[in-house]
């Protein structure tokens, strides 16, 4: 199985709810970075992992993947159910706690590898279900493609887009990011009246890439964003529902990879930024060396960037890589197919 990492074009969080996650509005898009995902008939489940961070993931029932394979079997029905144990084994590319839902990915692929060994017999609906049940973006790595995230964002409906293949940069940190933190970071940082847009910081800004508030963000985005430090006076701020962006989605559908690149916006950047300053230096840098858009992946520490054409995100990665502000970089195309099976089971 071959599975995708994932973007957000826009990430609005709404308020914390009761069972302590966040409402969202997210516009998902698959990358072409991808983990390698097989399973096998075992005597009990087990996992190994190889590759990028695989010291870093568990290997005990606490990886997502062996998660999804026990909610798989809770799923299935009639002679499927007396399934045998399995071990996964994940080939990691998709750097680990980086913002891009390589586990997600890992327990996408582990669903889908597991109702065919099985011959669980579950439809994709019924396995965008159990993907649910694991982890808010196990769903859309099943999916793949471009789609827009509500809820958790495990609840998807798949953008309606042209064929149009954009280029991106990433930029790796050196260092992690705990998704849990970011989001209660930046719960504190609304508490605190810190306002903001969380846009793709402009092309052309401080090259010390000192947050610029603008006017009117995605209506969705609250206002909150990229100032770090409390503003004096300011008392905490009303945090509305998330709505979906339409400048992002009007700049999909005419697939222009400029407007693309303006509308992007992530709620969870100041939180990012303010538990990982040097992420501000990576995003002005990339700027700097012409992308179209910068923006922190999900909840960090990863940066993206987008290019104007392939050759533009070679030159991007090469300055990006040279100067400094990253562990390292890698080009990628989006959107991508989700979960794939490139082997069948035997
Ligand atoms: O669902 P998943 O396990 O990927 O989420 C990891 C953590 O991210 C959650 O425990 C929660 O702290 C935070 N989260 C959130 N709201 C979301 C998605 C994730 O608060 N919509």
């Amino acid at each position: 199985m071959r599975v995708p990492a994932k973007l957000n074009l826009q990430l609005a969080v709404g308020p914390p709810r009761a069972d302590g996650y966040h409402d969202l509005v997210t516009v998902f898009h698959a990358v072409s970075l991808f983990d390698e995902v097989t399973a096998e008939p075992a005597g009990r489940d087990g996992v190994t992992v190889t590759g990028e961070g695989a010291d870093r993931v568990p290997d005990d029932q606490d990886n997502l993947a062996l998660r999804a394979v026990a909610a798989l079997r809770d799923a299935m029905t009639g002679p499927a159910q007396a399934a045998t144990g399995v071990h996964i084994t994940i080939a990691k590319r998709i750097p680990v706690a980086a913002g891009l839902a390589g586990g997600s990915a890992d327990a996408a692929a582990a669903l889908v590898a597991c109702n065919e060994l099985w011959d669980g017999g579950l439809s994709q609906p019924q396995l965008l279900e159990v993907a649910a049940l694991v982890g808010s973006d196990v769903a859309f790595a099943l999916l793949g493609g471009t789609a827009v995230g509500r809820g958790r964002g495990e609840r998807l409906t798949p953008a309606l887009a042209p064929a149009t293949q954009y280029h991106w940069v990433l930029a790796f940190a050196d260092g992690q990011l705990s998704t849990p933190e970011v989001y209660a970071t930046l719960d504190r940082l609304r508490a605190r009246g810190v306002r903001g847009d969380g846009r793709s910081l402009p092309r052309g800004s401080q090259g010390d890439g000192s947050p610029r508030e603008e006017q009117g963000g995605p209506q969705g985005a609250g206002g909150y964003g990229r100032r770090e430090s409390p503003v004096p006076g300011k008392r905490p701020r009303e945090i509305t529902q998330p709505v979906l962006d339409a400048a992002l989605m009007s700049a999909l559908r005419s697939g222009d990879a400029r407007m693309v690149g303006r509308a992007l916006s992530n709620d969870l950047q100041p939180a990012a930024v303010s538990l990982f300053p040097a992420l501000r230096k990576t995003l002005a840098a990339g700027l700097e060396l012409g992308a179209l858009g910068a923006l922190v992946s999900g909840s960090g520490p990863t940066c993206l960037f987008l290019a104007a054409s392939a050759d533009r995100a070679l030159d991007l990665a090469v300055s990006l890589s040279g100067a400094g502000v990253c562990r390292s970089v890698a080009r990628v195309a989006g959107p991508a197919p989700g979960a794939a099976i490139v082997s069948p089971a035997k």
